[in-house]
């Protein structure tokens, strides 16, 4: 199977399969200044030159911390350039979230990252995620508003499911769906499929697994390509759908060369069968021998290679 690089999102922003996620320019607990602006900066300045032109942010990223960073790095932004941003959480501090889909909060937050991004229009604008204490169709319904008054490009909706994409799409088209997915984290696949069915992208969030994806877990078929074990884990998330887009991030211009690098690589449909069967249980305990030093992995890794449904 050839890797299409590019999906065109909304059928007008074409755009590389590999986007950036830009959470962990931010410090510790996704709050305050990165440890290392400098190196912050020339990871984002290596995403252009990469050709990389999809951005994900989001207010509470610092909060505001991650939009103010892309702003003062990018500007003026390249031509093609997508910056998706998101809106929909409180931050009470270090590595707290509190949900908060009330419309008039929303209003507040896009209008507070169009001015930090410096920018007219937002090209996708994201809700967050679902605030229980809120009727779904108004959070929804706000963001509709912000498109029909032209300051929202597109709308997308993040950490939901194939119902809440159907009522949404009620109201507002939907250009795409943010949602954790990964070879370890399947739990969002029939959404993937949904998304994959209307054409929507289906924009993969923690698609390393927070990094233990880049560990030794899957090196066989690493080896197999001269590939790192994250580049196998990314290429598997690209065969899986040509609607999905990774956007792993990275504070590191070594992982962000390595991570673009994955839309090189290959699998095949003997590895890709092979993967189907790495679960989350697996995953686990790969991370728990690498811990220990690597100790159990190889065994492990045969037992992956034996699994059968
Ligand atoms: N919608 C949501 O609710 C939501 C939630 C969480 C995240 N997100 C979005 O998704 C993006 C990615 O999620 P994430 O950061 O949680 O998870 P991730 O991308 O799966 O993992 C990031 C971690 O992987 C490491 N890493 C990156 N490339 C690597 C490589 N080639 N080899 C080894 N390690 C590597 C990074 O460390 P180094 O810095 O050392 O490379 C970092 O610690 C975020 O930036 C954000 O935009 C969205």
């Amino acid at each position: 199977m050839t890797v299409r690089e590019r999906f065109a999102i909304a059928g007008e922003f074409p755009v590389l399969r590999l986007g950036f996620g830009a959470m962990r320019i931010t410090g510790n607990g996704i709050w305050g200044e990165p440890g290392d602006p400098a190196g912050a900066r020339a990871v984002l300045r290596r995403v252009i030159d990469l050709g990389v032109n999809l951005i994900d942010t989001a207010d509470s990223y610092g909060p505001e911390v991650s939009e103010r960073l892309i702003a003062d790095t990018l500007r003026p932004y390249p031509a093609h350039l997508a910056i998706a941003t998101k809106g929909g959480f409180d931050r009470p501090g270090p590595g707290a979230w509190r949900p908060n889909g009330r419309p008039e909060h929303l209003r507040a937050a896009c209008e507070g990252s169009l001015r930090r991004l410096g920018l007219e229009r937002i090209a996708l604008y994201q809700l967050h995620t679902v605030d229980p204490r809120v009727a779904f169709e108004e959070s929804v319904g706000a963001l509709a508003e912000l498109r029909a008054e032209g300051k929202v490009r597109h709308v997308g909706l993040s950490n939901v499911s194939v119902e809440q994409i159907d009522r949404a799409r009620t109201i507002v088209p939907i250009a795409s769906v943010q949602n954790r997915f990964s070879l370890s984290d399947r739990s969002s696949e029939a959404v993937l499929r949904r998304c994959a069915e209307l054409g929507i992208a289906f924009i993969c969030w923690a698609p390393l697994d927070r990094g233990a994806l880049g560990r030794r877990s899957i090196v066989r078929s690493a080896r197999a390509h001269d590939a790192t074990p994250a580049q196998v884990a990314l290429a598997w998330v690209l065969q899986r759908a040509p609607v999905a887009i990774p956007i792993p991030s990275t504070g590191s211009i070594e992982h962000l060369d390595e991570n673009v690098g994955a839309l090189a690589v290959e699998l095949t449909a003997e590895e890709i069968e092979v993967l189907e069967h790495f679960r989350r249980p697996v995953a686990d305990v790969l991370r728990r021998a690498a811990a220990k030093g690597g100790r159990g992995a190889g065994k492990l890794s045969r037992r992956i290679r034996r699994a059968r449904p």
